[in-house]
């Protein structure tokens, strides 16, 4: 039974297994914890074991080897990618911030460690308005590489942002016009969205929620019936948590990247120690920094364990 060898495994490697809430429901079933970018930058920094398996994309497992730099973080398929991180190199970053020689550079956690090593400070979903709300008034900032969540930001702090015109596909495409119509067949329930959803649908949510918060959130709330409008992988989480709720997807649009995560490689990940992590150590140290300034700044959202 492959879920015996990957347990056996893991306990021989000292291993812990971390799956983001968008992975395959058979995947997060078998992590030690299964939660948001925030929850899983949190696991990775305070866990004792030798190897991290990074259930997830590529950028979060970097982010777990630039938080752990001792130990070997291992993601179970390497082409495992973020487009929306691709949307911004390092190069562009150098140009944008010469053009604004004074501004602070926020870098959401879904970008590459060179990104990460170029800016100030580091945030994810489930704290970057908190984040931003703590950087000095007078500052300008810079925000890259998502422009939807970046305009929220801009939106509930007031603040100076300059956006970077990046975004993910998976969100962009839920419009508002699929959360209407969603909304229109069950009036009752309340509207759960992603920030990296465009600007028109977070105007029609109730919440703006990072995959965690929404867990959260329907666990603890007196509301039945909840919109979903983020990646469908969080359903079986949400399901999990939270069996006696209804919930309505507005869109079935996958991340083809997170499923591509299965626990046949999981197993093979465990077997040969593959495909192993490296972030040269400059850009580490320097990337460090901006994700330190993110888990230092008042932690919002929460992990869970998954089994
Ligand atoms: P969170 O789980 O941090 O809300 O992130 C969503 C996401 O798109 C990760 O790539
Ligand atoms: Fe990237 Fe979007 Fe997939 Fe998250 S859901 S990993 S932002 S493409």
């Amino acid at each position: 039974m492959i879920k015996e060898k990957i347990l056996e495994l893991k306990k021989k490697r000292n291993a812990i297994i971390l799956a983001h809430n968008y992975c395959v429901g058979e995947v997060q079933d078998i992590a030690d914890f299964a939660g948001d970018s925030l929850g899983l930058s949190k696991q990775a920094a305070q866990t004792d074991a030798d190897v991290i398996v990074f259930c997830g994309v590529h950028f979060m497992a970097e982010t777990a080897k630039i938080l752990s730099p001792q130990k070997t973080v291992l993601i179970p398929d390497s082409s495992a990618g973020c487009p929306m991180a691709d949307m911004i190199t390092a190069t562009e970053l150098v140009e944008f911030k010469a053009k604004y020689p004074d501004a602070v550079v926020v870098c959401y956690v879904n970008s590459s460690a060179e990104v990460k090593a170029l800016s100030d400070y580091c945030c994810t979903s489930g704290n970057a308005v908190e984040l931003v709300a703590n950087i000095e008034q007078d500052k300008q900032i810079l925000f890259v590489p998502d422009r939807n969540l970046g305009s929220y930001v801009k939106e509930m702090t007031g603040r100076d942002i300059v956006l970077w015109q990046g975004y993910c596909p998976i969100h962009e495409v839920i419009t508002d016009k699929k959360i209407s119509t969603v909304k229109q067949e069950h009036p009752e329930a309340r509207v759960l969205a992603h920030p990296e959803c465009p600007e028109t649908s977070r105007h029609l949510a109730d919440e703006l929620l990072s995959t965690a918060q929404m867990l959260d959130y329907i666990g603890n709330s007196d509301a039945d019936e909840f919109v979903i409008a983020t990646e469908s992988g969080i359903i079986h989480a949400i399901e999990k948590r939270s069996p006696d709720k209804k919930f309505y997807k507005a869109s079935s649009d996958v991340c083809v990247d997170m499923k591509k995560i299965t626990l046949e490689k999981v197993l093979k990940s465990l077997e040969d120690m593959q495909h192993e992590v490296v972030v040269d150590l400059e850009v580490a140290k320097k990337a460090k920094l901006s994700l330190d300034r993110m888990l230092e700044v008042l932690p919002v959202a929460s992990e869970k364990k998954s089994n």
